[in-house]
């Protein structure tokens, strides 16, 4: 495993480029220069088919990652059994591990035991929701996560437009988590909507097309943290 900045990050917010938006041609050299912009950690969208509408990748991903590049590995499970891809993902390389409340599997397996075998397993664990599930849906699981990710699109695709409407969740979330837990948002943030975002009390944000389809994405980066040139 890399260093997991959650727990003692560096400097806030962070910035994690979604690899969905990379070349997968040229993946190892895609990491390396995002990491070389700047970039604090590596975003990694796994997708089933099921639990929304595509299909991504898997721990091998990961672990090629981790051969090419030091940042950390936050993965987004957007799987309908996430029970059954914790292990596999940590073997392979991930430092951290997000799965989405409304995932059919958890009714057997419970949001809090998938927290606990997470935390066993010697991972960080995030709980993420989608634009129309409600804050309070995770209040039973608010003491034991170690990061919330609102969702700012409809998860899927990259490059889709971002959802203001969820800013609302972001603040709900600032209010009420602590300062060794972390808010991430994902979906559809560019210069503006991070500086929204920030506004509003998120501590981590990833990009996708923002920051792979930049022509500077050093410059991007810094733009994306709200360092702006005076
Ligand atoms: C959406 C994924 C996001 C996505 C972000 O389903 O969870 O991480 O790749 O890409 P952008 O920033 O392009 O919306
Ligand atoms: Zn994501």
């Amino acid at each position: 495993m890399s260093s997991n900045i959650f727990l003692r990050p560096p400097h806030l917010p962070l910035i994690a480029p979604s690899i969905l938006a990379a070349d997968f041609g040229r993946i190892a050299e895609e990491v390396m220069d995002v990491q070389r912009a700047g970039a604090d950690l590596l975003h990694v969208d796994v997708m089933d088919g099921h639990f929304v509408p595509n299909l991504t990748m898997g721990p091998d991903m990961v672990q090629a990652m981790a051969r090419s590049c030091q940042l950390m590995r936050d993965v987004h499970l957007m799987v309908t059994d996430p029970q059954d891809f914790i292990k596999p993902f940590i073997d392979a390389g991930a430092d951290h591990l997000t799965f989405h409340i409304e995932a059919p599997g958890l009714k057997q397996f419970g949001a809090e035991n998938l927290i606990r075998r997470i935390h066993d397993l010697g991972a960080t664990a995030g709980v993420a929701l989608n634009p129309e599930t409600p804050a309070e849906a995770l209040e039973p699981v608010m003491n034991v996560l170690d990061l919330v990710l609102v969702m700012s699109v409809h998860p899927g695709f990259t490059g889709q437009s971002f959802m203001p409407e969820t800013l609302e969740k972001v603040t709900w979330f600032r209010h009420r988590l602590s300062p060794r837990q972390r808010l991430e948002i994902d979906g559809g943030i560019g210069i503006r909507s991070a500086h929204d975002a920030l506004e509003a009390g998120a501590d981590v944000l990833v990009a996708g097309a923002a920051i792979f389809r930049a022509s500077q994405r050093s410059g991007t980066i810094q733009l994306l943290r709200g360092d702006y040139p005076r």
